[in-house]
């Protein structure tokens, strides 16, 4: 059975023993921060915690207790989308996608159902009052400044929706999305959308903008932890996440009409913040922001929300997380995504062995790539593919490796691609788009990459030398040495 919300996902964290509740009252003002990063920073993820007690700036009780860092360990991730590894998922993806049309009338038949998987479970929209509207406060009784919203890093502009699902759709299409961009109160009933210039739902404002049309927002905390995930997920834009959720779920997510715009918000919410964005206002300064590259994001320019209704359920749960110098809880997200959509890269580029993109390179700073190399300069090609493949676009180092060398150990991909490497024959420079939060390139967004190719090089690219072998004992020697061990009493923290 699927975890429909976020007390149900807590629920389930508590009993595999991974909670730590937290009764002291303790302010949001930054206190939250330091406690959840000192676990974050702890072997594993350290535990998921709820603050019962968390205390507002000015000092009084908040109303609703604080859950920090959920997704954070590889455990939890997989709780959240309910299997025992993540590969899972990914190895289902590449079922689906092992398309060949098979022979005969009654092949082709037996296919439809596998196809059919992937949309099977599309959200389904509820009649009635959902548990996300058991409250609704409008016009005079919208007051951000009465919820629990974290101020997290002494530098940081304002306090910050840090665990928010984002949800816009686009005006041409009616497609809808669900980004987690962090989100900045501005005061009581405005806010402002930290949505980058590549992604999704600034590409609908983009586009509202365009047609000078006023822009329905709904910002939901809370729900199920798929569809948490999903909202930080890569998705192509015409992938409703939502849809995605209910595949991940094996159920459909369970939507709502939203009380002052015709979006749908997820039923399960613990609160949803609904607003708009007008046009034609000027865009309001957001930031500085402690972010995930363990550095602040400068303050730049982005739209302002208005909120116009807050919807909760009678006794909400605000849900939140920190990111800082990694690693922290976004790293387990990544990886998730990592896992999952890396059968959807080998579609595209099928040589692709492995992947991994360690937590110190905040993801698009490092992507090591293992490949199963047939010729030479595929290293150069598997890199301007990646390259040219959504968000991957935004990486900055890519190194390929063979398919012997286990990708997902930085320090052994790191040892090898070192040895492995003539730099000024084996490194190259590219241009191309940067990560918004990229703080050195020449330009906002716009700056230079940089290739190693790590792979075992050949004649045809002219290394005529010959290649040595890795260093490998060999199994009787191992044998023999494994049978003395014992009585050999040497003590060794763990056994070599
Ligand atoms: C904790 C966390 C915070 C994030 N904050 C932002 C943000 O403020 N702005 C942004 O554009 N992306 C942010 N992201 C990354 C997006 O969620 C991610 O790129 C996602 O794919 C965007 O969805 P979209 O492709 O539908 O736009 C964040 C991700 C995580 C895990």
């Amino acid at each position: 059975m699927a975890l429909d919300n976020l007390r149900a996902f807590l629920s389930a964290i508590d009993a595999a023993g991974d909670l730590a509740r937290v009764d002291r009252p303790v302010s949001i003002d930054k206190e939250i921060t330091e406690i959840a990063d000192r676990c974050m920073k702890s072997p594993g993820g350290g535990p998921a915690l709820l603050f019962t007690k968390p205390t507002l700036v000015g000092g009084g009780a908040a109303r609703m207790p604080v859950a920090v860092n959920l997704f954070g360990s590889e455990r939890r991730m997989a709780l959240a989308l309910g299997v025992d590894r993540l590969d899972e998922i990914g190895e289902r993806i590449a079922e689906l996608l092992n398309l060949k049309v098979p022979d005969g009338l009654f092949g082709k038949l037996a296919m439809l159902p596998r196809l059919a998987e992937v949309a099977k479970f599309p959200p389904k929209t509820i009649g009635g009052r959902p548990p996300c509207q058991e409250i609704v406060l409008r016009g005079a009784d919208v007051d951000l400044s009465q919820l629990p919203v974290p101020i997290c890093w002494p530098q940081d502009g304002g306090p910050y929706l840090t665990l928010a699902g984002v949800i816009t759709r686009d005006p041409a299409t009616g497609t809808r999305n669900v980004g987690m961009y962090r989100v900045q109160v501005l005061g009581k009933d405005a806010v402002a959308m930290h949505w980058q210039r590549h992604k999704v739902g600034a590409a609908h404002w983009r586009e509202m903008a365009a047609r000078g049309e006023t822009m329905p927002v709904a910002i939901a905390l809370g729900g199920d932890p798929a569809s948490i995930y999903a909202a930080s997920a890569p998705l192509p834009p015409t992938i409703d996440e939502f849809l995605f959720a209910g595949f991940l779920r094996g159920e459909p997510v369970r939507l709502a009409k939203a009380v002052t715009s015709d979006l749908e918000v997820p039923a399960e919410a613990e609160i949803v913040v609904e607003g708009f964005v007008d046009p034609r206002e000027p865009l309001v300064l957001e930031g500085p922001f402690g972010d995930h590259t363990g550095f602040y994001s400068l303050a730049d320019y982005y739209p302002k929300v208005h909120i116009a209704a807050i919807t909760m359920r009678a006794e909400p749960i605000w849900p939140h997380t920190i990111v800082g110098r990694p690693p922290m809880e976004d790293y387990y997200l990544g990886h998730a995504t990592e896992r999952i959509f890396l059968p959807l890269l080998k579609l595209t580029i099928p040589e692709i062995v492995d992947l991994h993109m360690p937590a110190e390179g905040i993801f698009h700073n490092l992507v090591f790539v293992s490949i199963d190399k047939q010729y030479p300069g595929q290293a150069w090609k598997v890199m301007n593919g990646l390259w040219g493949q959504g968000l991957m676009s935004l990486a900055k180092l890519i190194v390929v490796l063979d398919k012997d060398v286990n990708v997902r150990d930085p320090k052994e991909a790191w040892w090898v691609a070192l040895n492995h490497i003539d730099p000024e024959r084996d490194v190259r420079f590219s241009m191309g788009p940067m990560d918004v939060l990229d703080h050195s390139s020449r330009g906002f967004t716009y700056g230079s990459k940089m290739g190693i190719d790590a792979t075992r090089k050949w004649k045809e690219e002219g290394f005529t030398r010959e290649w040595p072998d890795k260093i490998v004992m060999d199994d009787a020697t191992r044998a023999k040495v494994d049978a003395m061990w014992r009585s050999l009493g040497i003590d060794l923290p763990s056994r070599p």
